[in-house]
């Protein structure tokens, strides 16, 4: 990819030197270059940053030495955190300072894993979509990471959305689908979601980002159920279709961990799933989320 100078950019803003965007794939994200996060960030270095996450949807920064409170900091001046919905009896981790820090780990102390989303692949979802307000950003930082697999996939839906047939988006603008959570869920297959124990909401199909306003497609294939008014066999079979639309490669950035990156993505417009990685290596990985508007 080439790289972009940030003071190139079509932003206003003057790019102190040495900082500089990086696009990572035709589809989406990019990484930004020559900044620290353990030091204050100046209102310059932020306009960069926020310029490229709205440009890009995902921003890698490489090589950091974060603590918890680097990266609450860094992540609030993107918003306020967002409480975590899961009840706490129902988490393991213990060695957070922050109650809106989640430990994504497959790591076990006493067979318990300490964090959540343990064990294996994730198909596609979008952070909290199934609260009223899903989360805005979601900052994820990478602390141990397996030799293979493992990987982030980040999909963008703006493009995902343009890409549809006229006559598809005529069947979906306007309409609202349920999207639940089945805790422990990695995959669509299987799942029986209970509606009075599993948290669920009821959304747009097709949402329009606050900021671009720009239209997103906004179901995904892990947590989107069914659509509302509609028979389940054509909301199943409409779903299906959208869901292997959504999942084509060129709309799709796979993310290869390394320890020390951090990762920031909007949850608006993009949706993200998780590679398959062996149970014998350790994961761990940091996460903070900020909090989003109900969606229109
Ligand atoms: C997540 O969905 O937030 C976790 C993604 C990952 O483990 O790569």
């Amino acid at each position: 990819m080439p790289s972009v100078s940030s003071s190139a950019a079509s932003h206003p803003a003057a790019a102190p030197r040495g900082v500089d965007v990086h696009p990572l794939s035709p589809a989406l994200g990019a990484e930004i270059r020559g900044v620290d996060l353990t030091r204050p960030i100046d209102e310059a270095t932020f306009s960069v940053i926020a310029d490229a996450w709205r440009e890009h949807l995902v921003i890698l920064f490489r090589d950091q030495v974060l603590s918890e409170e680097d990266q609450v900091r860094f992540a609030q001046r993107f918003g306020a955190l967002q409480g975590r919905p899961r009840p706490a009896s129902m988490r393991a981790e213990t060695a957070v300072k922050h109650p809106e820090i989640m430990l994504v780990s497959n790591i076990r102390e006493n067979g318990k894993p300490i964090g959540s989303l343990p064990d294996g692949e994730m198909q596609f979802h979008s952070d909290m979509c199934y609260i009223e307000q899903p989360a805005k950003g979601t900052f994820l930082y990478a602390i141990e990471i397996p030799s293979v697999g493992g990987d982030t996939h980040f999909l963008n839906m703006y493009a995902a959305y343009d890409a549809l047939p006229a006559e598809i988006k005529a069947k979906i603008d306007g309409r609202q689908a349920v999207n639940v959570f089945q805790y422990g869920s990695t995959s669509r297959e299987g799942n029986n979601p209970d509606f009075d124990e599993h948290p669920h909401y009821t959304h747009p199909m097709v949402r329009t980002h606050p900021d671009s306003r720009r239209k997103a497609l906004f179901v995904n294939r892990l947590m989107t159920w069914s659509i509302e008014g509609m028979e389940d066999a054509e909301s199943a079979a409409l779903l299906d279709a959208l869901f292997d639309h959504i999942e084509q490669p060129k709309f799709i950035y796979e993310h290869k961990w390394r320890v020390g990156d951090l990762l920031l993505w909007d949850n608006r417009c993009t949706l993200h799933a998780r590679t398959d990685f062996s149970d014998k290596e350790r994961r761990l990985l940091r996460r903070c989320v900020i909090q989003g508007d109900k969606p229109y």
